[in-house]
């Protein structure tokens, strides 16, 4: 079985494609994703004009006269990390050699067969060392009950469908995580079996211990059981995030609201964190210091971006938007509004809001949220992201 990739390929003949439909329905393909289209190495570079490309994109010769100025033009679009596989008419030792010189990871000549192009993309991380490393968001409560695993679980199920790529939700609230009930999953082994023996933790054990929610969404659950006394360890923590950044594109953490070494360390070093706050004077002043504290550890990496949730306009007490910046210098990035009914079916049915409450209007604000933490377009040309009123538009109303 191949690592969960990305792929996209782009054929130029009938022949090449016929081999690509072929890899796409392959088992050792059957975690990643494979889209081919059609126009061979001229429509690549057209196509990431504007979007992101993927962790790899498989390109297929027009003219062998222009492929190394095509190749040049795919450069130029391409993100760094994106492995590119060419398919090509010259069978030149030479050509080969400059091809691989110039970047380029693998170079087959056509006709090649399915298991060519196979065994192309499996040598393609084979070293652990150069496999791409999903993003770590690390949501945090300013609060308990101020509603971050909510939103965490709705973030990672979010980002699966905008992406179309791997994400991985772990429930670190060993003791009394909601994930179980939130996705409505049966969980045979859980988070606390992947932490126990970090000598034995490696990407099969970790596959076993998660849970397929969807086609992009894998669940690592807590057992949400208070007589389990499980406690967490620095080093097996570190193995088994170094783990889940190497098997999906994203890493969504929900980390409980318990000041310990390892909550410190995990909101220090995670490449975002998402500080959720209630509207009220407790929250701003428990938000405050924990961005106090997190600024200098953090250093260069993105400062903790703030959500404001449950927010009531018809309540006069509750604090403003404008207090938090003033108070804590850090803009809310985004103001969810209580939706009590919403969010109420949503858990009864075990269900996320986009799901139990597909057309309500509180998914344009969740959306924002995957969209701002997504970090890049989709690469999927099937998926356009909707930008709806701006970020702040809610406050206007
Ligand atoms: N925007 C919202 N409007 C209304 N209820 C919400 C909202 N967000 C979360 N909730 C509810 O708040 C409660 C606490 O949420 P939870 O995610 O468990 O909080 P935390 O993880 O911060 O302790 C849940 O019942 C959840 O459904
Ligand atoms: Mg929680």
């Amino acid at each position: 079985m191949i690592q969960r990739l990305t792929i996209d390929a782009f054929a130029a003949t009938p022949e090449t494609a016929a081999v690509l439909r072929q890899v796409q329905i392959d088992r050792q393909l059957g975690k990643s994703r494979l889209t081919v289209e059609a126009g061979g190495l001229p429509a690549a570079v057209a196509h990431y004009a504007g979007i992101a490309t993927p962790q790899v994109v498989v390109v297929e010769e027009g003219d062998p006269a222009a492929l190394a100025e095509q190749l040049e033009q795919l450069a130029d679009v391409c993100e760094a990390g994106t492995r590119v596989v060419v398919i090509g008419s010259v069978n030149d030792i030479a050509l080969y050699r400059s091809l691989i010189a110039g970047g380029v990871s693998e170079y087959l000549v056509r006709p090649v067969s399915a298991g060519q192009i196979l065994d192309a993309l499996s040598g393609l991380f084979a070293d652990p060392q150069s496999a791409p490393k999903g993003r770590v968001i690390a949501c945090w409560g300013a609060r308990g009950g101020v509603g971050s695993s909510t939103l965490a679980q709705n973030l990672a199920w979010g980002l699966g469908r905008y992406l179309h790529e791997a994400v991985v939700y772990i429930d670190l609230d060993l003791a009394f995580g909601t994930s179980v009930l939130a996705f409505n999953i049966d969980a045979k082994q859980t988070v606390v079996d992947a932490l126990a023996h970090p000598e034995r933790l490696d990407e099969v054990l970790m596959e076993r211990c998660m849970v397929d929610y969807d086609d992009h969404l894998q669940i690592l659950a807590s057992p949400g059981d208070c007589r389990i006394h499980a406690s967490i360890s620095l080093d097996s923590l570190d193995h088994m995030l170094d783990l889940a950044a190497r098997m999906a594109s994203v890493v969504v953490l929900d980390i409980p609201h318990v000041w310990a070494d390892w909550t410190e360390h995990l909101l220090s070093v995670a490449d975002e964190v998402v500080v959720t706050a209630t509207p009220d004077f407790a929250s701003l002043r428990d938000a405050k210091s924990l961005i106090d504290v997190l600024a200098p550890r953090r250093g260069s990496i993105a400062p903790p971006r703030l959500v404001l949730n449950k927010v009531d306009p018809s309540r006069k007490t509750q604090l403003t938007p404008k207090d938090f910046e003033e108070t804590i210098k850090v803009t809310p990035s985004l103001a969810i509004p209580s939706e009590p009914q919403v969010f109420g079916e949503a858990a009864n049915n075990g269900q996320m809001v986009g799901e139990a409450a597909k057309t309500h209007k509180v998914n344009q604000t969740l959306n924002q949220l995957v969209q701002s933490l997504a970090g890049k377009a989709p690469s999927s040309r099937k998926v356009t992201p909707k930008r709806s009123g701006g970020l702040l538009a809610w406050f206007g109303k």
